[in-house]
């Protein structure tokens, strides 16, 4: 046994979770378990591709069914975020982590400065930045730890406006792609989700003339939205089935699948929730039923977009430019689908690929 590790026998269980063997693990730089008893924290930290630089992506804090529920939603996330970046033209690579637990339970100061910690020790590999479960005052909390955090409420406070300003462009170019020219008067956007990007979604679309159908399982969101934007409300269960023009989904991911799909009624959809296809079989159970999809990782750029430039992590000055530039990358992917009669997603994946030199 000279110069090899003597593994303990509890290593040989061959039941043991597998990260090599993971079908997400699409050959990922670093993933890190942390585990934090004193503080309560129990965290995985998933580095994609760093692109010899820093790895951006948000921090997840919410309640997995099994860790592997967990690992799964990291790892998919890291990658999207990748592609995310490059196609947004950032000079970043793409990372993602998750907290597990219930934000409302065990969210507190004390675990967020020890999620701070293992960022610092990190040395500044990984910039995390909000993202489901976490605000900008959970990263200012993070901040005492480390310099390795975008989107305090010192750098811009919410990134929900800016995100929902990047879908907002998505949505005209999906618009343009689908012929209805760059005017939104008259177009049916249902939006799901009333949260920080679905609302202020809303106010866009309706100033651009758009109307707008509206949902959430948070029935004040909902009321809030109404009170300042003139909307139409439905029902949770009704706004992945009504008759519109463009669906956007601004609220979990997993929502588009081979049940969800066959019974849309729109003709596009472009939103800011992240990995919105269940699997990636279903960008092509979308292209049969002719639904254009601008993908996920490119509509919902705007947040990692104004976040690293408040950070530092490039020109404030470049910013606008970048934001409006998903139209550009949007129609131009969209387009792309249509000539190669392939999904947007596959032309995604494969402008990225090339972007980052693995194709
Ligand atoms: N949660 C954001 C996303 O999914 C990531 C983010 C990173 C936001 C840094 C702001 C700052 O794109």
């Amino acid at each position: 046994m000279h110069g090899r590790l003597a593994f303990p026998d509890v290593c040989r269980i061959s039941n043991l979770p597998m990260i090599f063997n993971h079908p997400e693990y699409d050959a990922h730089e670093q993933i890190l378990h942390v585990c934090d008893a004193e503080a309560g924290l129990r965290a995985i930290v998933a580095i994609h591709r760093s692109r010899d630089t820093i790895a951006a992506g948000g921090v997840r804090f919410r309640p997995y069914p099994t860790d592997d529920d967990a690992l799964t939603d990291v790892l998919r996330l890291s990658r999207a975020m990748t592609y995310k970046n490059v196609l947004a033209d950032l000079p970043l690579g793409g990372a993602k982590s998750v907290i597990l637990g219930d934000p409302a339970r065990d969210k507190n100061p004390a675990l967020l400065r020890a999620f701070g910690r293992v960022l610092e020790r990190l040395g500044g590999q990984y910039m995390c930045g909000p993202d489901i479960g976490t605000t900008a005052d959970d990263m200012d909390v993070i901040s005492e730890e480390t310099p390795h955090v975008g989107a305090t409420n010192q750098q811009m406070g919410s990134s929900g406006p800016p995100t929902a300003l990047g879908v907002f462009h998505g949505v005209r170019a999906l618009a343009a792609h689908l012929g209805y020219g760059t005017e939104l008067r008259g177009l049916h956007v249902a939006i799901q989700g009333a949260g920080a990007v679905g609302s202020d979604l809303a106010r866009h679309l309706v100033e651009a003339g758009a109307r707008v159908t509206i949902a959430d399982v948070d029935v004040q969101a909902v009321e809030t939205v109404r009170e300042q934007v003139n909307v139409a409300v439905v029902s949770p269960d009704e706004i992945l089935s009504i008759e519109a023009d463009i669906l956007s989904p601004c609220a979990l991911g997993g929502i588009l699948d081979e049940h969800t799909i066959p019974s849309l009624e729109v003709r596009g959809i472009c939103g800011g929730a992240n990995n919105q296809l269940r699997e990636e079989s279903d960008a092509e159970r979308l292209r049969a039923r002719g639904i254009a999809i601008v993908p996920d990782f490119v509509a919902s750029a705007g947040g990692v977009i104004a976040g690293t430039a408040a950070a530092g992590l490039y020109p404030q000055a470049e910013m606008p430019g970048k934001l409006e530039g998903i139209y550009d990358r949007a129609l131009a992917i969209l387009g792309q689908a249509t000539a190669d009669g392939a999904t947007p997603h596959e032309v995604a994946h494969r402008m990225a690929a090339r972007m980052l030199g693995e194709s």
